[in-house]
């Protein structure tokens, strides 16, 4: 079991993004799978052109030679792809956006009826199942809607399989080790469960999706949190949960 863990999070090791897909790949990998984490922000991925030479010129191949191509044989290579993105402006990054675009040369351009709805013809006979893994600053888990919804429709032009999603609402509890020590302990407990059961069953059980997006406070009490660490991010002119 080959799990390729996709960080589209502009501030890589720095951020909450990490934090969650390290954990997720510690405890896939204490349960026999074989991880591989990728920054996308590392990494050189052409916008998509459009112009489907990996369709009709080339099949299966695009024509930029930058890091893509061999982002692509590891997708091709791996059980299940983990897309780890935090919401910017309710969506997926545009690092992830631009790497899923890039995808695009593992499927025809034909059409095919599955299910009453047009879908592309596959050009494998397997791609990866894949699960999302998203972080982000508001408190309310339907800020996830859109991004879910957009994760599960990938899967359908891909012809893959939507294995679920983990979701940390507010994340930078994740950090909050000195002021809710217990709770941290729990969620990060929860994230590596989470990767256990990705990597033995391919799916989240639905108590361990729920403990990893509780929240230590209630909404008003940890918008006041909020807001007080803004202000002291203002006044320090940095932004202090940054891991160094
Ligand atoms: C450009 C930008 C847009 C964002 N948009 C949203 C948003 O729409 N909803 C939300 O809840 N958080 C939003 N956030 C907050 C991030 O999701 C949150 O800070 C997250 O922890 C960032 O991931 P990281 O910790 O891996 O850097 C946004 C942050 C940035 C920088």
């Amino acid at each position: 079991m080959k799990i390729l863990c996709i960080n589209g999070s502009p501030t890589k090791k720095k951020g909450m993004t990490d934090i969650a897909i390290d954990l997720i790949m510690e405890g896939a990998g204490a349960a026999g799978a074989e991880t591989e984490k990728i920054y996308l922000a590392d990494k050189k991925i052409n916008y998509c052109t459009g112009c489907f030479s990996c369709w009709l010129k080339t099949p299966g191949t695009c024509i930029f030679k930058d890091d893509m191509p061999e982002l692509l044989d590891k997708v091709k290579n791996s059980d299940i792809l983990l897309i780890g993105t935090p919401l910017y402006v309710d969506g997926m990054t545009a690092q992830t956006k631009t790497f899923v675009d890039r995808i695009i040369p593992l499927v025809e351009p034909e059409f095919e009826m599955v299910d009453g709805h047009y879908r592309h013809a596959k050009r494998l006979e397997s791609i990866p199942d894949i699960a999302l893994l998203s972080v982000c600053g508001f408190y309310e888990l339907d800020n996830f809607d859109g991004l879910v919804d957009h994760v599960k429709r990938i899967c359908k032009n891909f012809r893959s399989n939507y294995l679920g999603a983990v979701l940390k609402p507010y994340s930078y509890s994740l950090v909050m080790d000195e002021l809710v020590p217990d709770h941290v302990k729990d969620i990060k407990t929860a994230l590596k469960k989470a990767g256990s059961e990705l990597a033995e069953n391919k799916k989240f059980e639905e108590n361990t999706l729920n403990m990893i997006a509780s929240q230590p406070f209630k909404a008003q009490d940890a918008l006041n949190g909020a807001n007080m660490f803004w202000d002291l991010c203002r006044k320090k002119k940095e932004f202090i949960y940054h891991r160094k």
